[in-house]
């Protein structure tokens, strides 16, 4: 028997100001996708931004129902959308906020289970390493590159290469 640790490793960004200039505009779009929201539930609003390898960024939010589960996180929404417009377009990169009605969020809100598994496909399918950043409304900015920092023992297909 032995004992093994899993390590994840990411950077902390206290002030904003510090991030490259394109990880800095995937952020805003992240924040503004907030506004777009559909949360009258849980009243916890996320916005999404997506940079893909052509340049391009697509934004998304949580978008919910009725009937809960028929719900969708901000993440996939952002992530399934830039599937569907530019299937053959590598993401690079994913920036995640939120704002919630009841409290103020000043540390980075992590993605669910669920979305770090659709993540860990879009690294499989695009041959990438996502470059993931994550912040509150406000607070610092948590940067990690590749899910693996997220999501120890992923899942993949056995049969997808
Ligand atoms: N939510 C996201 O959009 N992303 C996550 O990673 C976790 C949770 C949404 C789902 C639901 O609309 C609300 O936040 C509260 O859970």
């Amino acid at each position: 028997m032995r004992h093994e640790q899993f390590i994840s490793d990411y950077v902390v960004y206290d002030d904003e100001k510090e991030l490259d200039s394109q990880d800095a505009i995937l952020l805003q779009k992240a924040h503004e996708a907030v506004s777009s929201s559909y949360a009258p539930y849980s009243h916890f609003h996320v916005g999404a931004a997506v940079r893909l390898a052509n340049g391009v960024i697509i934004s998304g939010c949580n978008i919910e129902n009725a009937a809960y589960p028929s719900g969708l996180c901000a993440e996939r929404v952002t992530l399934f959308s830039a599937q569907a417009q530019y299937p053959d377009v590598a993401v690079e990169a994913i920036a995640v906020t939120a704002h919630s009605d009841e409290k103020p969020l000043d540390e980075p809100v992590a993605p669910c289970g669920a979305c770090r598994q659709v993540m860990a496909e879009v690294e499989q399918r695009y041959h990438c390493r996502l470059h993931i950043l994550c912040q509150g409304e406000t607070g610092p900015v948590m940067v990690m590159d590749g899910i693996e920092s997220l999501m120890p023992f992923i899942f993949t297909s056995l049969t997808q290469k």
